[in-house]
């Protein structure tokens, strides 16, 4: 049977992306694209697009079996800024969402699921440098505590029920083609956009904030990789460490400056300041590249290069 991928939050950051690669590889009608929004002008005329919401299981359970599914991605989600907003909201969403989605796995035997956490799983007690696959992992926000207990949702559900579902940690993700949906690491994309448009941008972390962070291209390919590697390869069914590159807000600053000299930032740390300090700022992803070969590409020059060129053709 060929495969039908259904992306749930397919309208955010990461599911524009990862739906445009999924049709190029499984053909445009075999990708379904869900989302709450009902329709996304970068998906448009591109496959099949509903509009879904993965907090009613019925809904969910009615398009799993309408449109033959075999393959989920799961990635509507609150992510760790607008989670500390309102915390049982995104707790809510973040759990239940994943459950009603492992529970139809279960129940249609679904070949393979996706599913995201995030290097928000660690926190203040966790190795700053080079955070290991397993350390101690004490989360300080909603958004890292949702992340943490869907890894272990995801392990049950592998190792009770034989759910192939896979995941990754991913770094704070940078990308031209959609917005960031509230996350501590959006900084890392708004300063593009407001070195192009205003050669100034007020960031809301600290010059020295350093954090994991990877570009578009490399976490769609990481996501596509783990998924196409054989499952004999997949030893961990909580979630793998990945990691692309680590900088402060200084270093991004200079790295823009380089190709536009009249650039400058300014500094004013909000609360978002206090999440990013509980995070590693570095990732060890050697367990990720000893099972499945994960490599990144994109270092910071490479991403700043490719980030403005693309940026600066849309604009025109
Ligand atoms: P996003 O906020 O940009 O997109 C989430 C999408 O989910 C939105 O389009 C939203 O409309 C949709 N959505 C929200 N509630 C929904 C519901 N009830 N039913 C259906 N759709 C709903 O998020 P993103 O950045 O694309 O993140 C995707 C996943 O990756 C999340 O699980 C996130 O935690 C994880 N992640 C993202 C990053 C990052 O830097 N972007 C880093 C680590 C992990
Ligand atoms: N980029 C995400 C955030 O900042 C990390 O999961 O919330």
């Amino acid at each position: 049977m060929k495969d039908r991928i259904l992306v749930i939050g397919a309208s955010g950051q990461i599911g524009v992306e990862l739906t445009l690669a999924l049709r190029k590889i499984y053909g445009n009608n075999n990708v379904i694209a869900s989302d709450l929004r009902e329709q996304n002008p970068l998906l448009e005329g591109t496959g099949p697009y509903v509009s879904l919401d993965v907090m009613n299981s019925e809904m969910l359970h009615v398009q799993v079996i309408r449109q033959n599914i075999t393959q989920i991605y799961l990635l509507a989600a609150i992510l760790s800024a607008t989670g500390e907003k309102n915390p049982n909201l995104a707790w809510h969403l973040n759990m239940q969402g994943l459950l009603n989605v492992l529970d139809i796995a279960r129940e249609e035997n679904i070949k393979k699921i996706y599913w995201p956490s995030s290097i928000a799983v660690f926190g203040p007690t966790s190795p700053k440098q080079n955070c290991p696959q397993q350390t101690i992992i004490e989360p300080i926000t909603v958004y890292g505590i949702s992340k943490y207990a869907g890894e272990f949702w995801c392990n049950y559900y592998h190792k009770r029920y034989d759910v192939d579902i896979r995941s990754l940690r991913y770094p704070g993700l940078i990308s031209y083609k959609s917005a960031p949906g509230g996350g501590t690491t959006d900084y890392a994309v708004e300063i593009y956009h407001e070195a192009l448009e205003n050669k100034k941008y007020e960031c809301f972390l600290n010059e020295d904030t350093y954090l994991p962070m990877m570009y578009m291209p490399d976490a769609i390919r990481a996501t596509i990789e783990l998924m196409e590697a054989p499952k004999s390869s997949i030893n961990i069914r909580t979630s793998y460490n990945i990691a692309g590159m680590t900088f402060s807000p200084k270093e991004i600053a200079n790295s823009i400056q380089k190709h536009l000299p009249d650039f400058s930032i300014a500094y004013k740390p909000d609360y978002r300041q206090q999440i990013a300090e509980s995070w590693p700022q570095s990732i060890d992803d050697s367990i990720a590249n000893t099972d499945w070969g994960w490599k990144p590409q994109f270092n910071l020059e490479k991403m700043t290069a490719d980030m403005l060129l693309n940026l600066q053709a849309n604009n025109k």
